[in-house]
């Protein structure tokens, strides 16, 4: 298969190429499509056959669910069976926008879809041309991060190119990502809204919004195997570029004492705050800056492109710095490089 991929300037300049990717659609192919958060790959929510084409295309474990996006709020009626307080008390602060709501699903979502769960996620993206594509296609439609299963998910069409080219017929081209890693998932099932994926809208804006909100220990730890999680993606390293990535807590000068050690009998590279980098200023191993230490929304938003650019890289090992845990962005970055990382952290 040919992997065509368009570039988009605008709603009015590009309606052919919606109307063809609706057409796509709804025809029960894929298609890769720009988002706030991250790209997504694409198919019609209530047909079965094209969902399975998505987890074939990224090669995605069969028992991880999808999310569904809409393009209105009152789509959310269609795909699920019961709406609670907290759902609409989010759904008006945060949406259009990166959260993901966990909710009950009805019948017409297939269970290809959740996975056999008998919950369903949703989203409402704010990209206009995420929603231009959702209306050309009249459908809401199923997305995962349109990455290869393991790898960061793609920022930009040049990364879905990378991982999806020959495998999906059109990706659409609507440039770099704002927000960089995937929306905030919190679960409205139970008794106690429970964030189980942090992202662009953070817990300090959730717990303003509703109150009490659980966080699954499972955001910073480790699964073991056959341990039950409440969200499938869980399970799964993600993130990871080829080498191994070992993240260094401690000062910046002992970081930049411990790599150099190390850089005498092994091939390293570096992920590193934008404010370190001069640190290395002199040393012949590749020295990648994310972002600004103090703002964690810059360093959320050049994290994914900064694994992916050392995954180009052959060394042995990837040192990398990460931000402070507290209730905000930095929640999310730290849970995405965790996962890169496998969890290996040391001080020094
Ligand atoms: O920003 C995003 O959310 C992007 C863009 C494309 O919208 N999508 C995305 O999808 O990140 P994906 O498939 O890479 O991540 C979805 C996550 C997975 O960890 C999955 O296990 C979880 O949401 N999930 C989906 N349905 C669920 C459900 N019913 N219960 C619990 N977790 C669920
Ligand atoms: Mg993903």
């Amino acid at each position: 298969m040919t992997t065509e991929l368009i570039k988009i300037r605008g709603l009015m300049q590009n309606s052919d190429d919606f109307m063809r990717a609706g057409n796509l659609l709804k025809n029960g192919e894929v298609v890769a499509i720009p988002t706030e958060t991250v790209y997504g790959l694409a198919a019609n929510a209530f047909d079965e056959d094209a969902v399975k084409k998505i987890f074939i295309a990224k090669g995605r474990p069969q028992d991880n669910p999808l999310i569904v996006h809409i393009s209105e709020f009152d789509d959310l009626a269609e795909i699920t069976s019961e709406i609670p307080e907290s759902a609409l008390i989010l759904a008006e602060k945060f949406w259009p926008g990166p959260l993901t709501m966990i909710l009950k699903k009805n019948d017409k979502i297939p269970m290809a879809v959740t996975a056999g769960l008998s919950t369903v996620a949703v989203r409402f993206p704010s990209h206009i041309y995420a929603r231009a594509i959702i209306e050309a296609a009249g459908v809401p439609l199923a997305a995962p991060s349109a990455n290869r299963s393991g790898k960061p998910s793609p920022t930009t069409a040049q990364h879905v190119m990378r991982d999806l080219s020959g495998l999906i017929p059109m990706i659409l081209d609507g440039g770099e990502c704002d927000v960089g890693l995937e929306s905030t998932v919190i679960d409205l099932t139970g008794d106690v809204p429970t964030l189980l994926r942090p992202g662009g809208i953070t817990l300090r804006e959730l717990r303003e919004a509703l109150g009490n909100v659980a966080v699954n220990p499972k955001i910073l730890e480790e699964v073991s195997d056959n341990e039950q999680v409440a969200s499938p993606g869980m399970k799964y390293k993600h993130y990871a570029p080829s080498a191994p990535v070992v993240i260094v807590d401690g000062e910046a000068l002992a970081f930049r004492d411990y790599v150099c050690r190390n850089a005498a009998d092994k091939s390293i590279a570096v992920l590193c705050f934008a404010e370190e980098q001069h640190l290395f200023d002199g040393f012949d191993f590749r020295v990648i800056p994310y972002g600004n230490r103090t703002n964690p929304a810059e360093l959320a938003h050049g994290l994914f492109a900064a694994l992916r650019s050392l995954d180009d890289i052959s060394a042995d090992i990837i040192y990398a710095r990460e931000p402070e845990v507290g209730d905000g962005m930095e929640l999310a970055v730290v849970n995405r490089l965790s996962r890169a990382a496998g969890f290996t952290r040391i001080s020094v």
